[in-house]
């Protein structure tokens, strides 16, 4: 994702490419490295390994400005452009999604249940989405919108509290 994202080569004839291409991104762009380092801290956590998956976390906040607490699940392809992103609570991310900058993505007092984010969703930057909702695959979410409901696939939301400005398919508008 990180590679289509930046209009750079993203299919491989040989394990090396791939591997060059790896750490090109993590020297040329730090949101990658920042993934790079979650990932890592997540298997560290999996295994059992003790202290270091905080000391992980706190870099990874102290130089991306990314919070990802450890009952986050997110899949496989997730593009941060430019980092400072926060995500807590028991919350799932799907595939290909994009979370833009200064966007929280978290919990709503007094309920452990953070939201669902189907795969291929936008989440535009400064845009909250709060609480056990579930955002469907493909919608977007519009920069510093305030999410506090569900969102149907495809469907796009503006504002505070967020509306739908554009329905996906199947989305009730
Ligand atoms: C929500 C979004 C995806 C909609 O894009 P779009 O489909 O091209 O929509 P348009 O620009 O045609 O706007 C449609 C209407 O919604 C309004 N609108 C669009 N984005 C809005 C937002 N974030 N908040 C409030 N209103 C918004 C427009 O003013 C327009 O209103 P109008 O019909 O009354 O004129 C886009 O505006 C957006 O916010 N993208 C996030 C971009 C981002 O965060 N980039 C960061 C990269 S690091």
């Amino acid at each position: 994702m990180f590679s289509v994202k930046r209009r750079e080569q993203f299919q491989f004839t040989s394990r090396m490419q791939k591997c060059m291409s790896v750490l090109r991104l993590l020297w040329g762009a730090d949101e990658f490295l920042s993934l790079f380092l979650y990932r890592v801290r997540s298997a560290l956590h999996d295994h059992g390994v003790p202290i270091l998956p905080r000391l992980l976390y706190y870099a990874n906040s102290f130089l991306y400005g990314m919070r990802i607490g450890d009952h986050v699940i997110i899949d496989a392809g997730l593009y941060l452009p430019h980092g400072q992103v926060v995500i807590d609570g028991i919350t799932r991310i799907g595939r290909q999604c994009m979370i833009a900058p200064w966007s929280t993505i978290g919990l709503v007092a007094g309920n452990a249940m953070g939201p669902t984010i189907e795969s291929g969703v936008i989440v535009g930057t400064g845009a909250k989405v709060l609480g056990n909702v579930t955002i469907g695959t493909g919608a977007r979410i519009g920069a510093n919108a305030v999410v506090l409901k569900d969102v149907p696939a495809g469907a796009t939301v503006v504002g505070v509290p967020a509306r739908i400005i554009e329905s996906g398919e199947g989305a009730e508008a």
